[in-house]
């Protein structure tokens, strides 16, 4: 259902785009075959979904090749939200309801792919979620569910009350913990590909002088001399080669970042490969 690699939208109020340059960024994501893009209620500060469907109206025809994704249960202080005092969760039915009505009006679409629970709430109620999800489907306005940033147990208390098809995590090398914890074994064992958010660590991955950050960029910059790929690719298909199948999310506003990640999809690292990246990020061999 989502293309290989999605393209996210987090930083796109910080690109300062007109609606064309938007729209010609969108316009290339789907030339190459980038056609799931990842939002939320409150990037740019509750703004960035509405930038993208002021782009969109400009050719919705190109709605029908996409897949958006977005997310909902953060309240943040906002001049948007003079009501929240604090920086909470909702994950209220009342509040994800509204949430995909307001996400629904701003993308100018009539249904979303995809709505992932953006943290875990621990006031959240399975039920009620279950509830909200329910009324939502049957009303044709989203056609799939998920979470992100949740625990394994949180994922199947969830999971225990309805059909959830991600986990949307951060993983990296500088960020392992999804490959020990169990979060990605869940993935496999239910066949939910999950999300990964964040890649290339926010770009630190290329440009950190942390030493660890440098020895992974050594390995990536060898292996990438020797598949012809430059040390982004092998970044992504690092991801690509877990046996959870994860949809990697680039963040890039540059298409030959994209263009990178996309290259991800036609290496396949071997097994030394692999754990030569995942030692290089640990500073030790494996046990
Ligand atoms: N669920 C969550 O809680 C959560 C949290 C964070 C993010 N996300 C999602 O994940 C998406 C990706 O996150 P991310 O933006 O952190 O991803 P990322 O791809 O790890 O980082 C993107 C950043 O790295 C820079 N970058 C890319 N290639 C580079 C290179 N070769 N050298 C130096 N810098 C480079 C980009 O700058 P340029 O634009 O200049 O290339 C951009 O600022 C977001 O858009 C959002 O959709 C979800």
């Amino acid at each position: 259902m989502l293309s290989t690699i999605v393209a996210g939208v987090w930083r796109m109020a910080s690109w300062n785009w007109t609606p064309q340059e938007r729209l010609r960024w969108i316009e290339q994501c789907l030339d190459l075959g980038v056609s799931s893009f990842d939002h939320a209620d409150i990037y740019g500060g509750y703004t960035v979904e509405a930038l993208f469907g002021e782009a969109l109206a400009l050719a919705p025809t190109l709605r029908a090749r996409m897949q958006l994704v977005t997310k909902c249960g953060i309240q943040l202080r906002a001049d948007a939200r003079p009501s929240t005092r604090v920086k909470h969760y909702d994950t209220s039915a009342q509040h994800i309801v509204r949430s995909v009505d307001n996400s629904l009006s701003a993308l100018r679409t009539d249904h979303i792919d995809l709505l992932l629970l953006h943290r875990p709430d621990a006031l959240m109620n399975a039920d009620d979620v279950a509830e909200a999800f329910d009324r939502l489907r049957t009303a044709g306005k989203v056609g799939a569910f998920g979470v992100s940033n949740h625990t394994p147990s949180q994922y199947e208390l969830l999971q225990s009350r309805t059909h959830l098809v991600t986990n949307q995590v951060e993983c990296h090398p500088l960020h392992l913990a999804p490959l020990f914890d169990g979060t990605f074994d869940q993935a496999q064992r239910l066949r939910a590909r999950p999300m990964i958010w964040s890649p290339l660590a926010g770009g630190a991955l290329l440009t950190s002088d942390a030493e660890n950050a440098r020895r992974i960029r050594d390995a990536l910059e060898r292996i990438g001399a020797q598949h012809g790929a430059s040390a982004a690719t092998v970044a992504f298909a690092w991801l690509l080669r877990l046996p959870s199948r994860p949809h990697p999310i680039t963040g890039s506003r540059r298409i030959e970042a994209i263009q990178e990640a996309v290259a991800a999809t036609r290496i396949t690292l071997d097994v030394q490969e692999w754990t030569e990246i995942l030692t290089a990020a640990t500073g030790r061999d494996v046990p």
